[in-house]
């Protein structure tokens, strides 16, 4: 597994990640779930993402994986509202709140990245829910501080000091963030944890998509239609030329020096297996970059299609 550096955090992560929310919200057997982490870690994958919002997610994973915990850089997110706190979104106390449940449940010390759970921008300037992850790295409750989300907001809080890693979307459909948060990130040395970056497989048919998906992916539906690309143009053949699209999604992601790891979420082995042997290929060739940079920039004509949360 090729790993890349972690921005100022000292980790090296691995390309490929997981990305823990559909196995939460499509509420995957718990066994099932562990053995497709298991697999990852096993095949060299090291960072681990998860949030107090995913439903039973961090105490799935200190459950069933704390055993290994040196095998995984873990990240969580938080900010907002947990059901055993009564503080508001977006508060000190919910974040402290959420720091201390995390560890509980994680079942472990200390959480090597702990993220703003994507707050808007207004929150992030405000500075007080920051200034408490802040305080919870100085005790050593958490290495790294962090924010998760796009567009503006993501852009600026890669420019703050106490910010070490940035999580945003960047896939084939979602290019916005590649001008705006990346050179940011580039400038101060943040760690860049990619969501979404198989652009939530959105060439499948509509049947394939379950649960939450279905309108989740809707915005990457419409856009992979209007981009209106073929494999062929980007260089890939075959008999079933469709097949291709998961490794281009993913090949595509990791085009980008400044991106340190892409978390793909997933809840099927097999898919599990794939991703590992697409991301040993490496970046896509330059060439089909630029055809799905041009194809998102002829279809972005009205600058609608931001960064999705
Ligand atoms: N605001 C935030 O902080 C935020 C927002 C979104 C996501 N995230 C994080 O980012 C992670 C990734 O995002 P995501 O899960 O939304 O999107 P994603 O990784 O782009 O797409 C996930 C979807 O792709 C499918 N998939 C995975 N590998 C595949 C393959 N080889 N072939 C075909 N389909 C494949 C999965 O289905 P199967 O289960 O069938 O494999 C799943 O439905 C999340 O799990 C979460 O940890 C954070």
């Amino acid at each position: 597994m090729q790993t890349r550096r972690f921005g100022k955090t000292n980790f090296d992560v691995s390309v490929l990640g997981f990305g823990a929310a559909p196995a939460a919200f499509l509420n995957t057997e718990p066994t099932a779930a562990a053995a497709l982490v298991n697999l990852m870690l096993d095949a060299g994958v090291n960072l681990l993402d998860t949030a107090a919002m995913y439903p039973g997610s961090e105490a799935f994973i200190g459950e069933h994986l704390a055993h290994r915990r040196d095998d995984y850089i873990l990240v969580s997110k938080c900010g907002t509202k947990v059901s055993e706190s009564t503080a508001a979104p977006w508060t000190p106390q919910l974040v402290a709140d959420s720091v201390e449940r995390a560890l509980k449940l994680l079942k472990t010390d200390v959480i090597d990245v702990m993220l703003l759970h994507s707050c808007d921008l207004a929150t992030l300037q405000k500075g007080d829910a920051l200034a408490e992850l802040v305080k919870a790295r100085d005790a050593g409750k958490i290495r790294h501080v962090g924010y998760s989300g796009d567009n503006e907001a993501a852009a600026f809080a890669a420019g703050l000091p106490d910010v070490a890693v940035i999580e945003t979307s960047i896939n084939i459909v979602d290019q916005v963030n590649i001008d705006t948060v990346l050179p940011a990130a580039g400038k101060n040395d943040i760690g860049v944890i990619v969501k979404r970056p198989i652009a939530n497989a959105c060439w499948r048919p509509k049947e394939a998509f379950r649960g939450f998906y279905g309108n989740y992916a809707k915005p990457y539906i419409e856009r992979f239609d209007k981009m209106n690309l073929s494999p062929e143009q980007l260089g890939f053949a075959g008999d079933d030329v469709q097949e291709h699209w998961p490794e281009i999604a993913i090949r595509f992601t990791l085009s980008f020096p400044e991106v340190s790891t892409a978390i793909i979420g997933t809840t099927n082995p097999a898919n599990a297996q794939a991703n590992l042997g697409y991301v040993a290929r490496g970046p896509l060739p330059s060439g089909a970059v630029e055809t799905l940079r041009s194809a998102f920039r002829a279809g972005n004509t009205e600058g609608k299609w931001t960064g999705q949360t």
